[in-house]
């Protein structure tokens, strides 16, 4: 399940920009700020790879990823960050819509959420649309060397109270990861996890 190789292959304005879904792939998406990059740049061994997609107006591209040369990984614009907080989702969700609706090799959403601060709305507004448009989930949180708990088996309270939360409009109850990019924990479960919804 480890990564050998990864090359950075392209930033797309629309879903239809996207390369050539021949591949399966996994979708990192996420509030500004919950350690997007730094998962990326943890899981890959890479301090710089996620860079790439911080050059202005990159936030508003699908950036393609291609590792071990058979999957992608792909970095989504983060949300919550528009002027008006409740259209905020609106708007993230109406530009990926296509992306997600309509990517066919998607294996699953990696969906971020820190597990420093206690739930927050766009992160269950987003957790929930996922869910009721059946679209395969798996909830990462980060920053869980920041909580007391993070490292062990039992969740810390705002994992709990994010998971008593989301809607239980899921055919089954997403799978859960607890990591941090400081520490590397979770690390490696995340990888093997991948590579199980993979079947490779
Ligand atoms: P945007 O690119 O703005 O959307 O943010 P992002 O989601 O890519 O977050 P980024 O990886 O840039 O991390 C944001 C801040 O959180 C930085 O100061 C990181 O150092 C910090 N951070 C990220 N991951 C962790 C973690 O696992 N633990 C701790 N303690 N800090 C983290
Ligand atoms: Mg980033």
């Amino acid at each position: 399940s480890q990564i050998k190789e990864v090359q950075f292959v392209k930033s797309s304005p629309r879903a239809k920009d996207c390369p050539k879904d021949d591949k399966p792939e996994f979708a990192i998406v996420g509030r500004s700020n919950v350690g997007k990059s730094s998962l990326i740049n943890s899981l890959v061994r890479k301090k710089e790879l996620a860079l790439t997609s911080k050059k202005p107006g990159k936030t508003q591209l699908i950036n393609h990823f291609l590792v071990n040369k058979s999957w992608y990984l792909v970095d989504l614009p983060g949300y919550g960050f528009a002027k008006a907080p409740d259209a905020a989702i609106m708007d993230w969700s109406a530009f990926t819509k296509g992306y997600f609706l309509n990517r066919e090799t998607l294996v699953a959403v990696l969906l971020l959420i820190d597990a420093s601060v206690p739930p927050q709305k766009i992160d269950l507004d987003c957790a929930n649309w996922l869910g009721r448009n059946n679209i395969p989930l798996t909830f990462v949180f980060t920053k869980c060397d920041k909580v007391k708990g993070g490292k062990g088996t039992r969740p810390d309270e705002n994992v709990r109270n994010f998971q008593e939360l989301i809607d239980k409009n899921y055919r089954q109850q997403p799978p859960w990861i607890m990591t941090s990019s400081v520490t590397g924990f979770g690390r490696d479960e995340l990888l093997l996890h991948m590579s199980q919804l993979r079947n490779f």
